[in-house]
């Protein structure tokens, strides 16, 4: 078979952990990474616009690159032009490092012809990022819950999520990274936080599936991460305590953080704002996004 003349990749950001769920939920989000792969004569070529563009790197150490030549080997060469369309913030929290690996993965399996299915690639794409939860979202779309087995296999389900439910994102001007939002956390928890967020994890899933819209708030609660990363994030303590917010229905630290979370019905406007003052009252500058929730999850065309 001939090799591709142009593969294409859309991959979506993602928001992880969701309060409680800590490394194992995510939900898919449309705002996509987008990256086109030719051949062309001459040596690597790499062109990144849209968001943080100048942040991206246009040589070898490019994130998508590495991850392509990386599953490729010596045997594609560098005679490529990469082209990046970004829409994810970079070390916000949304997922950006997962869908530039998934992109990656994805362009280096259709180009060898590997044809490896979107479990495998769940399962690579774990293994560079080093947790399951945003890069099984960014491959399979929409709510997802995944787990890692004790010999290393990565086990996924899919959720709905009630169409009733919107999403706004607040992304302040501060970027963190997962290395460093990790590091503050504890090497271990008492039993009391740990069954803290069990039964909030599986409160927020059983809330989700019945429309039991007013358990979300104490649903998206958590003690195993977002109290610690709070001190790297000034402005989130108070945006987790806000209440009586037309529309809200819970908040939580989105993945590692900075960005902030909101789950609402009906118009998310209000929750954007009331969360967006709790950064700005920190002369924060933020920007707040409303997003669709992504079902597809990673796209692929090639011609
Ligand atoms: N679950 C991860 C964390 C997501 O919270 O550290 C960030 O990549």
């Amino acid at each position: 078979m001939d090799a591709p003349k142009e593969i294409r990749v859309r991959v979506p950001a993602s928001s992880a952990n969701l309060g409680p769920g800590f490394d194992a939920l995510a939900l898919a989000l449309d705002l996509p990474l987008r990256c086109t792969l030719r051949p062309s004569p001459g040596g690597l070529r790499i062109r990144a616009t849209g968001t943080d563009a100048a942040a991206i790197p246009q040589d070898e150490s490019n994130l998508v690159w590495k991850t392509f030549s990386q599953l490729a080997g010596n045997k594609a060469g560098h005679d490529f032009t990469l082209e990046i369309a970004n829409q994810i913030p970079l070390g916000r929290g949304l997922g950006s490092s997962a869908a530039a690996i998934v992109a990656g993965l994805a362009l280096a399996d259709a180009w060898m012809g590997f044809h490896s299915g979107r479990q495998r690639l769940v399962e690579l794409a774990t293994g560079l990022e080093g947790h399951p939860d945003n890069v099984a979202a960014a491959v399979l779309g929409g709510l997802v819950a995944s787990c890692q087995t004790e010999d290393g296999r990565v086990l996924t389900a899919p959720l709905g999520v009630p169409k009733e439910i919107t999403v706004v994102v607040v992304v302040p001007e501060l970027r963190l990274s997962t290395e460093a939002a990790r590091a503050v956390l504890p090497p271990q928890y008492s039993r009391a936080d740990a069954v803290f967020n069990v039964q909030r994890a599986a409160l927020f899933l059983a809330a989700l599936e019945s429309g039991r819209w007013e358990l979300l708030r104490e649903a998206m609660r958590d003690r195993l991460h977002q109290p610690f990363r709070a001190s790297l994030i000034p402005g989130l303590a108070e945006a987790l305590q806000l209440e009586n917010v037309p529309g809200l229905l819970g908040v939580a630290l989105s993945g590692a953080g900075p960005s902030v979370i909101a789950l609402c019905r009906g118009p998310a406007e209000p929750a954007g704002e009331a969360i967006s003052a709790c950064f700005r009252r920190r002369e924060i500058f933020c920007e707040t996004k409303i997003l669709s929730i992504d079902s597809q999850g990673l796209f692929l065309e090639a011609d």
